[in-house]
Order: structure tokens, then C-alpha cells, then sequence
């Protein structure tokens, strides 16, 4: 498995860090060239590989940490997003009325025509999101929802590979609502920072 995070800011870095850490390889992109990340890349880890996005959209699982409205762009990457898996840790405030009442992660499907899309990763911080998710006594929970059954394993065991103990909320307009936020109201599990004894 082979992946890649799209947006190197706040978020980007701090998924950078749970990569580092475990020291598994991961290819982070952004609009700027990839020696403009290279720095930044290489002083969060060895296994953080600064590439074009263009590169970097060939990964098996894409992470999406750019700001919601840029979704279109990245999806503008690839013709076909068949047969990847796109991780949406994106958060939309407030929830503007075009999206016609679709929780955020499922518009943005819309523009990733094929790929297996799982929401995660988007309800912390990014301070917290990049702290180590191991503490005494339990695992950072993170939570994982869509609308393809088959797509939340292998984003439930990466979740674990990082340290993180995933929670399956189910789809995304059912679970996945509470990730979400709905007008001007974040949903009610958005910045609650849980933790797990067991993975
Ligand atoms: N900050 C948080 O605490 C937090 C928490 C949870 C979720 N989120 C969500 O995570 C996402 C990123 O937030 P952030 O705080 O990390 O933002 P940020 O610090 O502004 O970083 C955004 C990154 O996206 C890149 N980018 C923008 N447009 C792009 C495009 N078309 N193609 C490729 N890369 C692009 C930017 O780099 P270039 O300018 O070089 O392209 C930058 O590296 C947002 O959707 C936000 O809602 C943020």
C-alpha cells in the first residue's frame, strides 16, 4: 500500500508526523514545487517524501488536507479515480447551502469519480492530530465513515499502524454525521479528543 497527502499546511504536516513516527513512507504534495516542500518534508522524517502532485497522485491512498473548496483541483489530478482509496480529512464551516444537504465528504465523491472515499482524520486539531496518539493507558481515537463498506478496513488498519484507534461510524450521512458539520453547527463529535485502551 502506498500513500500520498494532498496539502502540506497545518493538517498535512501533522499527518506527516503520525507517518514519521512509525516510520512508514508517505508522499506529501501541494501547488508549490516539491523542492519548495523538500525542506520541511525531510525535517518532519526520512520516510516523508515531498513529490509534484501529479507524482503523488499515484498512490494507492490519497489523504485529502487541502482547504475544502480546492477539492476540484486535486480530483482534476487523474481521469479516473478507480480503484484508489481518498481520505477526506477535510472540514467544511460553515456548511453553505449549494452542497443541497449532503454531509461535505459526499460532494466531495462526487469530483473522485471511482475511488473508494472514507471520511477520517478531520475531527482533531492539528496540534493534536500531530502529538503522538500513544499515551499511557489508551490510543487517540480518530473516526472513520462512508459510504463504501468494503473501503473502511484499510483505512481502519492504517489508522492502527499510526497508533490511532479507529471508530467505524458507519455512512457517512448516518455516523458520519457527527463528523460533519450542518449549517453553522460542528457535528458533535468534532474536537472531542478520545482515547481507547484496545486498538
Ligand atoms: N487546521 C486544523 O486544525 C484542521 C483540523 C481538522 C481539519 N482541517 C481541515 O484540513 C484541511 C487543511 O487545513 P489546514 O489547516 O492544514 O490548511 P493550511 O494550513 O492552509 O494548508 C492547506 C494546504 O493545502 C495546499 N493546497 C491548497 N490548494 C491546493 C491544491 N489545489 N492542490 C494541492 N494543494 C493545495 C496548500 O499548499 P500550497 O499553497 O503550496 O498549494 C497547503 O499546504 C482543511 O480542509 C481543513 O478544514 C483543519
Amino acid at each position: 500500500m502506498s500513500y500520498a497527502i494532498i496539502g502540506f499546511g497545518k493538517i498535512g504536516q501533522a499527518l506527516a508526523h503520525a507517518f514519521a513516527r512509525k516510520n512508514i513512507d508517505v508522499t506529501v504534495a501541494s501547488r508549490r514545487p516539491p523542492e519548495a516542500l523538500a525542506p520541511q518534508a525531510r525535517a518532519i522524517g526520512p520516510t516523508v517524501v515531498a513529490k509534484s502532485l501529479r507524482d503523488a497522485v499515484e498512490a494507492d491512498t490519497i489523504i485529502l488536507a487541502v482547504p475544502f473548496g480546492e477539492h476540484r483541483e486535486v480530483a482534476k489530478a487523474l481521469p479516473s479515480w478507480e480503484g484508489k482509496t481518498v481520505i477526506d480529512a477535510m472540514n467544511l464551516f460553515p456548511v453553505p447551502e449549494e452542497l443541497d444537504g449532503l454531509p461535505s465528504s459526499a460532494f466531495v465523491a462526487k469530483s473522485f469519480t471511482g475511488a473508494k472515499l472514507v471520511k477520517g482524520f478531520n475531527h482533531l486539531v492539528a496540534a493534536t492530530l500531530a502529538a503522538d496518539p500513544v499515551v499511557e493507558g489508551g490510543h487517540r481515537v480518530v473516526f472513520l465513515s462512508s459510504d463504501d463498506e468494503d473501503a473502511t478496513a484499510p483505512v481502519a488498519t492504517l489508522a492502527k499502524q499510526l497508533g490511532f484507534a479507529p471508530v467505524k461510524l458507519g455512512k457517512l450521512s448516518e455516523g458520519g454525521a457527527l463528523v460533519h458539520a450542518r449549517g453553522r453547527t460542528w457535528g458533535q463529535l468534532i474536537f472531542q479528543d478520545l482515547f481507547k485502551k484496545e486498538q
